[in-house]
C-alpha cells in the first residue's frame, strides 16, 4: 500500500468514525415520565434522576384540575398513581374513577403519588413488579410550572440544556369539560421562554385534530411556534398517516412523529427476520423527526426479535434510523449511545 493510499484510507476511516460519532451523538434520549423505571412516574425525584442520568429531554404528560392548574399526570384520572381513593373516597364518578378535573390543586396536593398499580380482586397490584415499591416513601403530583422550574434550575446549575417534552393529555375530554388545555399549556411554554422551534421543547399529542388547532390557531394567537410531534398508536385512527402520502400531509403541521415502536418494526418480526415498515423512510422523506415509544428493559418487555435491550435500541436507532427514543431507562439508552459513538 502506498503512503498516499494509507493516508487516504486513514482519512476515510477518521471521517467514517466521526460520522458514526456524530450520528450517535445527535440522537435523543427522552426520559419517559422521568426515570420511571427507577422511581414513581412523573414525580420530581424521577425527573431529577432522569436529568442526572443524562437525558436530553424529559417528558411531562399534562392534565388540568378543576381550578385550571396544569399538573403532570399520565392518566386523566388519579386512580392508578395516587392514594385518592383513600383520601377522597366519595369523589369518584359513576364509573368509579377519580378524575383529576374534579379536584382542585389544593386537594391534589393532599395526595401521595406512588408507583403505578391496578386493582385486581380488590387488591392493589403493582404494574411493573420489579420497580420501586408502590406506596413507599413520600411523593407528590407536581404542576407543570414546578417541573419546568426544576429543569430550568438544573440547566443553570449544571450548564447543560435539557429540554422538556410536554404531552397534551385528552384534549377532547378537556374540551367536553369546558377546558382548553392546549391554550393553557402553550401560555406556560411562552411564560417560561419556549417560543420558537429553536427552543428545547417538543409539544406532543395523540390528537391530529388538536395538533392542527395548536398549529393553526393557538400558536398564532400566542405569538409563539415550537416543535410539534404527532403521536401515533396502533389503532385504525392513524391508518391514513401510515399510507403513502400520509407523512407529507402531516408535515404541514408537525415537526415529528412519536409512533409506537410496533409501527416501525412489525410485531411479527423474529430474530434474524426484523421487518422494518416504510414509516421511518416516509417520515424522514417528509422531514419529520421520529421519536418512538416506549423502550423498557423490564423482564419480558423486550421484544423477542431483539433479545436484549441494547439490541432493541440498536435496531431502532441505527437500522430503522430513528432520531430519539422515549425510554423509562434513560441511563441505559445514554450508555448505549455513548458506547455506540465510541465504537
Ligand atoms: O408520549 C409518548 C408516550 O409517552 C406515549 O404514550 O401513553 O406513555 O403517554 P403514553
Ligand atoms: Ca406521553
Amino acid at each position: 500500500m502506498s503512503v498516499f493510499t494509507r493516508v487516504l484510507s486513514g482519512l476515510i476511516m477518521v471521517a467514517t468514525l466521526q460520522g458514526q460519532a456524530a450520528s450517535a451523538a445527535e440522537k435523543l434520549v427522552i426520559a419517559h415520565r422521568g426515570a420511571s423505571g427507577y422511581l414513581p412516574e412523573h414525580t420530581l425525584p424521577a425527573k431529577a434522576m432522569a436529568y442526572a442520568m443524562g437525558a436530553d429531554y424529559i417528558e411531562q404528560d399534562v392534565v388540568m384540575t378543576s381550578d385550571d392548574a396544569l399538573i403532570v399526570l399520565h392518566d386523566i384520572t388519579l386512580d392508578r398513581t395516587t392514594d385518592v381513593a383513600s383520601v377522597f373516597p366519595n369523589r369518584a364518578r359513576a364509573d368509579g374513577r377519580y378524575y383529576a378535573i374534579d379536584f382542585t390543586l389544593a386537594e391534589i396536593r393532599q395526595l401521595r403519588a406512588t408507583e403505578g398499580f391496578r386493582i385486581n380482586n380488590g387488591m392493589q397490584e403493582q404494574g411493573f413488579p420489579g420497580r420501586f415499591p408502590m406506596n413507599q416513601s413520600t411523593f407528590s403530583v407536581p404542576t407543570l410550572q414546578e417541573e419546568i422550574e426544576m429543569i430550568q434550575g438544573l440547566n443553570q446549575s449544571t450548564g447543560r440544556q435539557v429540554g422538556i417534552y410536554p404531552e397534551i393529555k385528552g384534549p377532547e375530554f378537556h374540551r367536553q369539560e369546558g377546558k382548553d388545555i392546549s391554550t393553557a399549556v402553550v401560555q406556560v411554554l411562552k411564560d417560561y421562554g419556549y417560543t420558537s422551534k429553536d427552543s428545547p421543547v417538543y409539544l406532543q399529542t395523540f390528537s391530529y385534530a388538536e395538533l392542527r388547532i395548536i398549529a393553526e390557531e393557538i400558536f398564532p394567537a400566542a405569538g409563539i411556534e415550537v416543535n410539534l410531534v404527532q403521536l401515533m398508536g396502533n389503532d385504525g385512527e392513524y391508518d391514513w398517516m401510515l399510507a403513502e402520502g400520509g407523512m407529507a400531509q402531516l408535515a404541514q403541521f408537525a415537526d415529528g412523529i412519536g409512533p409506537s415502536m410496533g409501527l416501525l418494526v412489525t410485531p411479527e418480526s423474529s430474530k434474524g427476520d426484523v421487518q422494518i415498515t416504510p414509516l421511518a423512510r416516509r417520515a424522514h422523506a417528509a422531514n419529520l423527526q421520529i421519536h418512538p415509544y416506549t423502550f423498557r428493559s423490564d423482564p419480558g418487555l423486550v421484544p423477542d426479535y431483539a433479545g436484549s435491550f441494547a439490541e432493541l435500541l440498536r435496531i431502532h436507532l441505527f437500522d430503522v434510523g430513528v432520531d430519539g427514543v422515549f425510554t423509562d431507562f434513560p441511563d441505559q439508552a445514554r450508555e448505549f449511545l455513548r458506547t455506540s459513538a465510541a465504537d
